[in-house]
């Protein structure tokens, strides 16, 4: 496979590219790393010398702004970010002028937003790729830093045992649709009543029956986290969630914080992942998430490795 191959497409949801491309993506990803690290930053830069990338979030972001930013730079790129309280956008400027504009001037946009279908519209108006930063519906350039920095732990994908808490949102949609991909069984520990979107849900049964991974919603952590060479937490209320579910999201998820206790019931080996911001106290204790089980910080940096392939596979 060639980087060709990806030019100019859109990267919206990882359900649009097949486990080969995937795995291009996270070799590339490696590649950069180490090459980074092996003292090739100069040789770095040329991959997107001369091309502008721009940022476009409607949300906070500490990790994904950053990192595409920093990404951007080390291939040797420029990037602009944008809020739309800024742009005319604020002002009712409709998207498809903002999308056409921004098509003139960039080689790429990358995409915080609210809902998926708003990624689906600038990506209508736009020749040049789209990159979906996270919407409510997923978060793909998330579950491609999950994917390099499982491979990196633990060498392989192939087999292992994922237990997922926390809010059935974007991130949790987005394992869904490469755990099964990659032979991952990803078992959902939360309360009842909270269900992942019936067409990501499908997407990752039909995935999980065709390549025989387990793919289940289950309501007692304890239970699920036997065995597991994964434990994954993520915040009880996501972005853009109403004020008022707090307390209740706080009273149903409470029996789900994973502590040392619950480490203890995994794999001797098992890894702690979050995709932060994490709350300490609520998905996890300060023990957990500090403790000897936890990667974040090494997941959080291969968010600029992944992006970077992301951004070089679909720009250069
Ligand atoms: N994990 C993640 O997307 O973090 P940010 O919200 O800080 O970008
Ligand atoms: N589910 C979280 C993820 C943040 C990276 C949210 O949407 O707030």
């Amino acid at each position: 496979m060639a980087l060709s191959h990806f030019k100019g497409r859109d990267f919206i949801t990882t359900r649009d590219f097949t486990k080969e491309d995937l795995e291009f993506l996270l070799d590339l990803s490696s590649h950069f790393k180490s090459m980074f690290y092996g003292g090739m930053r100069k040789t770095l830069r040329d991959v997107l010398e001369g091309r502008n990338i721009a940022l476009l979030f409607k949300k906070p972001s500490t990790r994904t702004r950053n990192s595409f930013q920093v990404a951007a730079s080390r291939l040797g790129a420029l990037s602009v970010y944008m809020r739309p309280d800024e742009l005319q956008l604020a002002r009712g400027e409709p998207i498809i002028d903002t999308a056409n504009v921004l098509d003139r001037y960039y080689d790429g946009l990358v995409i915080r937003t609210f809902e998926q279908a708003e990624v689906e519209e600038y990506a209508r108006y736009m020749k040049n790729p789209v990159i979906n930063a996270l919407t409510d519906e997923e978060h793909p350039c998330q579950a491609m830093a999950d994917l390099l920095t499982i491979i990196e732990k633990k060498s392989r994908l192939d087999g292992l045992r994922m237990v997922y808490t926390g809010d059935v949102w974007n991130v949790c949609h987005s394992l869904i649709t490469v755990a099964p991909v990659f032979g991952i069984d990803l078992i959902i520990a939360v309360p009842r009543g909270y269900e992942p979107l019936p067409e990501i849900w499908k997407f990752g049964q039909d995935r999980a029956s065709r390549n025989g991974t387990r793919l289940e919603i289950v309501h007692d952590i304890r239970e699920a986290v036997k065995g597991a060479d994964i434990v994954y937490a993520n915040t009880w209320w996501s972005m853009g969630k109403p004020e008022m579910e707090k307390e209740k999201r706080k009273i149903d998820f409470k029996p789900f914080t994973v502590t040392a206790d619950i480490m203890n019931l995994a794999k001797e080996d098992a890894i702690f992942m979050h995709c932060l911001p994490a709350y300490r106290g609520n998905e996890m204790t300060t023990e957990v998430i500090e403790g000897k089980w936890s990667v974040v910080y090494d997941q959080a940096e291969n968010r600029l490795w992944t992006e970077a392939a992301i951004l070089a596979a679909l720009i250069s």
